[in-house]
């Protein structure tokens, strides 16, 4: 583990707001940010259970499927990745994320999206186990009360200086975490990267505190959706600070957070950190996209 260290972003902002990062996403060139915190007491876990095979679900440009494939390497596992969209088997070289998880020895296996959705459900698990043999189950995503222990080590006591605290949301692992961690006077700020308004009950199911909301008017459009707007900000957010963002998570939260700042929701003088959870991995296969729409890339070094 690399360490991490906050980072003032340089930027004036009106009302003597302060902004931080925690640069989570410099943890491990792989295996950065949430998906660390995640995976960390999962894989130890695993190896308790005396398990030698990690199973997990994700779509095509998973920033988790790319992590397990690279952690479940280092740690020993052999991974299995249920990919979302039946389509891909035959994409695998143009999707830079399954590439590499593929590079890394993940075996996949394909799924039609009606298959996808019973990614819960006991006899589908079972059917897995029947072609697969046991295995350690990964949730989607990598949420669970462990994956959940692991991010409450995001935050240190020298981050108690902050008065919010804000982070991407897409299972709600991630923001439960930081939510059992914070001290009762900070405010915990949500970003969900998609529409819906199931998210709320996920993150109940493992907060164990009420200080925290979801500003829900960031997803542009829903989960992997991006426009112009967005790119340009990451861009230029990128050439003032040199600090990358992925456009999926962590560029909405951000662009979201700045938006506000400019709205004057937070009180003056308010002190911010966000959380940079990683999923750098993902820009190259946006760029694959944003070329074909022929829309600007996202420029990731000078
Ligand atoms: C880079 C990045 N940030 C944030 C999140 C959201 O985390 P969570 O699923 O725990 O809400 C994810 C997805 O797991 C992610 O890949």
């Amino acid at each position: 583990m690399n360490s991490v260290f906050n980072q003032h972003i340089s930027i004036d902002f009106p009302n003597d707001i302060s902004l931080i990062i925690k640069r989570e996403d410099l943890i491990h060139p792989f295996v950065s940010g949430n998906k660390f915190r995640k995976l960390k007491y999962n894989l130890l876990q695993a190896k308790v259970e005396k398990k030698d095979t990690l199973l997990t679900f994700g779509g095509a440009f998973s920033n988790h499927i790319a992590a397990v494939a690279f952690a479940g390497k280092e740690q020993g596992f052999k991974t299995i990745g249920i990919i979302r969209g039946d389509e891909l088997f035959d994409k695998i070289e143009g999707n830079p994320t399954l590439k590499f998880a593929q590079e890394n020895g993940m075996q996949f296996e394909f799924v039609s999206r009606e298959e996808y959705r019973l990614k819960s459900e006991i006899s589908f698990l079972e059917k897995l186990k029947n072609k697969f043999g046991d295995f350690y189950l990964v949730p989607e995503g990598g949420t669970n009360e462990l994956a959940v222990k692991g991010c409450e080590e995001i935050l240190t006591d020298e981050d108690s200086v902050f008065d919010y605290v804000c982070c991407a949301v897409g299972t709600g692992g991630t923001i439960s975490g930081l939510i059992n961690s914070s001290k009762e006077n900070q405010k915990i700020l949500g970003f969900p990267a998609l529409k819906g308004d199931f998210l709320k009950d996920e993150i109940r199911i493992f907060a164990k505190k009420d200080n925290w909301d979801l500003i829900s008017d960031y997803h542009f459009g829903g989960y992997g959706k991006v426009n112009l707007e967005l790119i340009e900000f990451i861009n230029a957010f990128f050439e003032q600070t040199k600090v990358p963002l992925d456009p999926i998570y962590t560029g909405k939260m951000v662009f979201g957070v700045i938006d506000l700042i400019g709205k004057k929701y937070f009180p003056a003088h308010s002190k911010i950190l966000l959380i940079h959870t990683g999923g750098l991995q993902g820009i190259d296969g946006m760029n694959i996209k944003l070329k074909q729409k022929k829309l600007p890339i996202l420029i990731t070094n000078d």
